[in-house]
């Protein structure tokens, strides 16, 4: 099974609730102060069946909200003014000439695994990202001291992800690590990294 299908079941058979509490806490607390522009243009990554922007005061036209399983995407809000789209972050140019004020992470990177393709996903972000524009995200990294493989993830150490995230061409300006977040799976713990960059 790949990570498409892999997905595609998981929301095939999932209840349809959906709620991300540390997103939501993450963009009040971190993000929004950070925002220049009062009505950002919003892209919103891995939304699954709901954007955490329907729960956020942001103007809702100017959201662009995208996953890769069109499973998720037919199950997203009906009577919604969000633009739900079906796009894979990893296939190169999947932004075209479109520039968002803010990029947001919904725990998509993290279900990346492979090198080159969560390169071609950085290089999105990237041209993606308007000129004083942000890209934010939250997700798992490992723990100095055990290691934990996740089934269709990819959860690299903090060192690592700077890496990643410089060589995107990328600028860090907020990077905070907060130890033993526990991720519920049967494989471990993981530490939490929220990041906010631009370019
Ligand atoms: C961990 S889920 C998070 C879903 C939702 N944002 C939440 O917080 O509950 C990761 C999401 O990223 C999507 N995803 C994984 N790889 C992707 C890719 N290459 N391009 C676009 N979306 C992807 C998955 O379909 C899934 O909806």
């Amino acid at each position: 099974m790949n990570s498409l299908e892999h997905f595609n079941h998981y929301f095939q058979t999932a209840s349809g609730d959906q709620s991300n509490a540390s997103l939501i806490e993450f963009y009040r607390s971190v993000v929004f102060e950070r925002l220049l522009k009062s009505e950002p243009e919003i892209l919103d990554l891995g939304c699954g069946t709901r954007s955490i922007f329907e729960d956020l005061n942001v103007v809702k036209e100017k959201v662009i909200a995208v996953d890769f399983s069109n499973v998720a995407i037919e199950k997203t809000p009906s009577h919604t003014t969000i633009n739900y789209l079906v796009v894979d972050l990893t296939t190169p140019n999947a932004f075209g000439k479109s520039k968002f004020d803010l990029i947001f992470d919904s725990h998509c990177l993290h279900c990346i695994e492979g090198y080159s393709e969560r390169e071609v996903a950085f290089k999105n972000i990237y041209n993606a990202l308007g000129e004083d524009g942000l890209f934010c995200a939250e997700m798992m990294i490992q723990k100095s001291y055990k290691y934990v493989h996740l089934p269709f993830k990819h959860v690299p150490t903090a060192l690592e992800l700077e890496r990643e995230i410089l060589e995107s061409g990328l600028k860090i300006i907020y990077f905070l690590i907060s130890p033993g977040m526990v991720f519920h799976n049967e494989n471990g713990e993981c530490d939490l990294l929220r990041v906010v960059c631009r370019k």
